[in-house]
């Protein structure tokens, strides 16, 4: 059926009537019986219309009449209230769906806001659903699903593109919640960073030392490019980003890791004695066992985790290689990584790679360190293309294929 077959059907049924109750006169006429005998016709009309795969003018109509209607109180229009929820149920899933429910400031729509944003979440009216979402103290619905893995990756970005202050309580639950994926919480970082209220989350968690390591990076790579200025500079106190050699500022990671280097230049700075990658370091049968082993590394991690492994070592600590600092009864600390425990006696690997055995009663407290043996900032000391050449030679380093 075309829709002028349809419409050569409407009038009978009174269509200027049925307009009538939409139109902002409405208020003005009094009798409610004849309203809602006119709204069980228009919906009656409606649904057949719907029913159509293409969306009929009619009911484009229907809904720019409703539209004019939002002022209303809908409390004292119960005939509206009803004409609205109708419709609702007509277009669900639908961006005017969104656009009604925030323009009438419905409060019991919350869930279905929710489902429209996880269900078109690439799309920009899920930006419309979840900032609705927010005005209508969904927060609480918002913060569980964002507990579900699932839901989280599909909810954190456009939260943040919002730029709405109100996401970010919610998006700090996420970065601090250990079950997070990193994924999940490195997109919190980045979604943070898009509202002031974020950032400024995002900073405090800095000042107050409980920013989760493996984002710290990220974190100072968004908090020194805000665009309000005091936390910014704050930003650039107390989480600046890891400078290049000679203090020029190191490109981001993206634009390095886009860069092609030369890995045999990679090769002898990665034996440089002021970088000294080498005396902690082994990489084919070179160097010192200290540190992890690098002769598969390149088959391990991708260019991007090799970058940040050098700009922020504590933000991954490889399994094993957690340092330790063991306070002795006499006074003396020493720090290292545990190599071996017995029920009587500690082995520390120290640096340089020489093992030292304590006996237990010698120790009056170990604790294990939250960063990294491995120095942050030894790309200071290289350019950007230095940086990128040792990065190529890193990732050069790769396990054998069989033949
Ligand atoms: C003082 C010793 C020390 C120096 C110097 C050092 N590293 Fe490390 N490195 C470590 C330790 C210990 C670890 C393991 C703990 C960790 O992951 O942070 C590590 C981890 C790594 C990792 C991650 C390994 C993995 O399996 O995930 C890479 C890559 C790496 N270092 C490369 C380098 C490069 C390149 C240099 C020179 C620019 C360098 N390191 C200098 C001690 C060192």
């Amino acid at each position: 059926m075309s829709h002028s077959e349809r419409g050569g059907a409407l009038p009978s049924l009174g269509s200027g009537c049925i307009y009538l109750q939409f139109l902002p006169v409405l208020p003005r006429i009094p009798i409610d019986r004849g309203l809602r005998t006119l709204a069980a016709l228009a919906f009656a009309l409606l649904s057949a219309v719907l029913h159509a795969a293409d969306v009929d003018p009619r009911l484009i109509n229907q809904i720019e009449a409703l539209k004019r209607l939002k002022d209303t109180d809908l409390e004292a229009r119960p005939a509206i209230r009803q004409a609205l929820l109708r419709v609702l149920d007509q277009v669900r899933g639908q961006p005017v769906f969104v656009e009604l429910v925030r323009d009438f400031r419905l409060r019991d729509q919350n869930a279905a806001l929710l489902e429209y944003a996880l269900a078109n979440s690439a799309e920009a009216s899920a930006l419309d659903a979840l900032r609705a979402l927010l005005a209508n103290e969904g927060s609480e619905l918002l913060k569980s699903a964002l507990t579900n893995a699932a839901y989280a990756g599909r909810l954190i970005e456009p939260l943040g593109k919002t730029a709405d202050n109100r996401g970010a309580p919610l998006l700090l639950s996420v970065l601090t919640d250990p079950s997070q994926s990193v994924v999940h919480r490195r997109a919190a970082v980045q979604a943070l960073a898009r509202s002031q209220e974020g950032a400024r989350g995002l900073l405090h968690l800095a000042a107050s030392s409980t920013l989760p390591a493996d984002v710290r990076l990220l974190a100072a790579t968004e908090l020194n490019s805000v665009r309000w200025k005091p936390i910014q500079l704050e930003a650039a106190r107390i989480l600046p980003v890891p400078a290049a050699k000679g203090d020029a500022a190191m490109p981001p990671t993206a634009e390095l890791v886009r860069q092609a280097g030369d890995p045999r230049k990679g090769a002898s700075i990665f034996r440089r004695p002021e970088i000294n990658c080498i005396g902690c370091h082994q990489a084919m049968g070179e160097g010192t066992d200290f540190g992890p082993n690098l002769s598969e590394i390149g088959t391990k991690l991708g260019k991007d985790a090799l970058y940040e492994s050098i700009l922020d070592p504590s933000s991954g600590i490889s399994f094993g290689f957690e340092a330790w600092a063991i306070i002795l009864r006499n006074g003396d600390e020493v720090y290292g990584l545990l190599a071996s425990e017995t029920e009587d006696e500690l082995v520390l690997k120290l640096q340089g790679g020489t093992l030292q055995r304590l006996k237990k009663t010698e120790i009056a407290n170990r604790e294990k360190q939250t960063q990294s043996i491995m120095p942050a900032g030894l790309q200071a000391n290289l350019t950007a293309g230095e940086f990128v050449d040792l990065i190529e030679y890193l990732a050069s380093l790769k396990k054998p294929v069989p033949p």
